[in-house]
């Protein structure tokens, strides 16, 4: 499982590895519809996801260390593919079960690896109690948390590269 880790050449933007690997969810209709759902502020879950897998790949580089970027970009395309607007009432536990939807989804609409399940399932952690079993999944962890942060105070994680991405899937 854990063979297909490796590093991404320096030739290799990271706006390219996210639509590489990520290019059948980037141009499905379902994922496009995360468009009209808002995460945090005025960004929506298909840009906070697309925030989330460029940040993750970026993170993964500095560290130098070998991973599954195929797992790290789909899983962070995924991980809140829940398709629901959280924001209505009856979704109160919405923080804890969210994950475990995006899982149900995901594995209905795609080919999920393990290690993709795990970053999908896990990235909740701490709230959600189960810690991430591999790499990417900690780091698609770290990546939400930061995305996430920016977007609450109104400073999205939406440069050029993420801008471009959102361009090239309309
Ligand atoms: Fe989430
Ligand atoms: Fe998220």
């Amino acid at each position: 499982m854990r063979k297909n880790r490796q590093r991404i050449s320096k030739q290799t933007s990271n706006r390219r590895a996210v639509s590489n690997y990520g290019a059948d969810i980037l141009d499905s209709a379902s994922h496009k519809s995360c468009a009209e759902y808002i995460q945090h502020g005025d960004t929506s879950i298909r840009q906070h996801t697309i925030s989330v897998a460029y940040t993750a790949v970026a993170l993964a580089r500095k560290t130098h260390l070998k991973y599954d970027y195929q797992a790290i970009v789909r899983g962070a395309l995924l991980h809140d593919y829940f398709l629901y607007d959280w924001h209505e009432p009856h979704h109160g536990l919405h923080g804890y079960t969210h994950a475990s939807i995006a899982l149900h989804n995901a594995a209905e609409n795609f080919a999920i690896s393990p290690i993709e399940a795990d970053v999908i399932k896990k990235h909740m952690w701490p709230l959600n109690i189960a810690p991430p079993r591999y790499r990417e999944a900690m780091i698609v962890t770290l990546a939400d948390k930061i995305c996430s942060t920016k977007e609450v105070f109104g400073k999205p994680v939406r440069n050029h590269q993420v801008q471009e991405i959102l361009d090239e899937y309309q």
